[in-house]
């Protein structure tokens, strides 16, 4: 379970203020009719539904070596973070998971091509309105490679993740015969990676999707008894009182380089749903110790518009520091320690510099990362940020302000 320690928001949060503005905020979410399928996915998600993705991950774990997983924005960023998260590193495992179709780049596409040339690959398309311009011309660029290898059973190489019944990936899927899973019409891209848009890739990169779900799930459980009166209750809060007292940027600090993928789909969590109306966090991130060494300075002595939210894990190695006296170098100190140890006083001594400096930093605790842990996360997350938006006076679950470069862009190519 996550724990979160807010004492750094100290006298910035007035608790009775905000217990009261986020029982409403819970009200609110429950009375939520359009967008709050995700609120209760973890527990409502049927065995069977979880036993036909993970059958269409062995299938796609034997037949290739790389998935391609086409999608933008809520489409693949909590696939992309669960991978990156859960992977090792350093070691080739089949199939390997790419991501396209976030992009306009034709230098990065073509390299992909050129990549994708000599190896067996199938295409997971995934978007929910099946119009998106980057990864619908993604797909016909890859698409026309697929052709171009495989010939007529081109079509049994690409699974289509999109709207039961709309848009036009839909439509091409039903033509062409993919193979096709559902985006429940009531979660929006960026809450669905409990869906098969997440799942799917997950599983088939051998992430244990069950266990994510069961993590999930107890969070589901926990918050649906406790209303806002828990951990994401009290993060929401914090951060929520600290933006009203002019702080106006939130900097996600982790200390773990797997983390850095679920802080880009945090960021997009929180900036889609509160950047509305002229107000909100802005969401940033930053990796530390690298970090430390770069963005560090600002943290410490320049402008005072942020706070820091630390996430803390357990690290899952018992390296320690080789014993190499004659060396000289000062280091002896720490000679036997384990690297976490050395890491959690490097974390300790940047959460007190910066406090010091002036910003005040809230604590997460997450645990273990595994996929358990995750799934808890996504959810804790995707709760309180629905907590925050609606105790800020948005909407969470819409996000008009894409539209508009959207409009532009098609007005500029001549599409309707
Ligand atoms: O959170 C959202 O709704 C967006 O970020 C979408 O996921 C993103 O724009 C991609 O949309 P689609 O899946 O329709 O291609």
């Amino acid at each position: 379970m996550i724990k979160a320690d807010i004492s750094g928001a100290g006298n910035y949060l007035d608790r009775a203020v905000w217990s009261a503005k986020l029982r409403d905020a819970c009200e609110a979410l429950r009375n939520e009719k359009d967008y709050a399928g995700w609120l209760h996915l973890p527990s409502e998600t049927p065995g069977d539904a979880v036993e036909k993705i993970c059958r269409a991950a062995e299938s796609v774990r034997s037949r290739c070596e790389v998935l391609l997983v086409i999608g933008i924005g809520g489409s693949y960023l909590g696939a992309k973070a669960a991978i990156e998260l859960l992977r090792p590193k350093y070691r080739a495992d089949s199939p390997e998971v790419i991501f396209a179709g976030n992009t306009l780049s034709g230098t990065e596409t073509q390299e992909l091509l050129d990549y994708l040339e000599t190896k067996d690959f199938m295409i997971n398309v995934v978007s929910k309105s099946g119009t998106t311009t980057e990864p619908a011309l993604a797909l016909r660029v890859f698409y026309a490679l697929l052709q171009r290898k495989y010939g007529e059973v081109a079509p049994s190489r690409v699974i289509a993740t999109t709207d039961e019944t709309g848009g036009a990936l839909r439509r091409l899927a039903s033509e062409l015969g993919f193979e096709s899973f559902v985006i429940p019409r009531n979660i929006g891209g960026r809450y669905s990676v409990l869906t098969p848009v997440g799942l799917l890739p997950i599983a088939a990169a051998g992430g244990d999707i069950r266990a994510m779900l069961g993590g999930a799930r107890e969070a589901e459980t926990e918050y649906m008894a406790t209303g806002a009166e828990n951990a994401a209750g009290e993060y929401a809060a914090a951060r929520s009182a600290l933006y009203a007292s002019g702080r106006k940027i939130e900097v996600l600090a982790y200390w773990e380089p797997r983390l850095r993928w679920l802080g880009e789909w945090w960021k997009q969590l929180f900036g889609e749903s509160e950047g509305k109306g002229g107000q909100g966090l802005f969401p940033a991130s930053v990796e530390y110790s690298a970090d430390l060494h770069s963005l560090g300075q600002y943290m410490q002595q320049g402008e005072r518009i942020m706070f820091e939210t630390v996430l803390s894990c357990a690290d899952g190695s018992s390296l320690t520091v080789p014993a190499l006296p004659s060396w000289g170098d000062g280091f002896d100190a720490v000679a036997g320690k384990r690297l976490d140890y050395v890491a959690s006083a490097a974390r300790e001594g940047s959460i007190r510099a910066h406090t010091e400096g002036g910003v005040p930093c809230l604590r997460l605790e997450i645990g273990a990362l595994d996929a358990q842990t995750l799934g808890g996360l996504f959810y804790f997350f995707e709760y309180s940020c629905a907590l925050s938006a609606y105790a800020l006076g948005v909407y969470p679950f819409d996000q008009p302000g894409v539209e508009a470069y959207k409009k532009y862009m098609l007005g500029a190519l001549g599409i309707k």
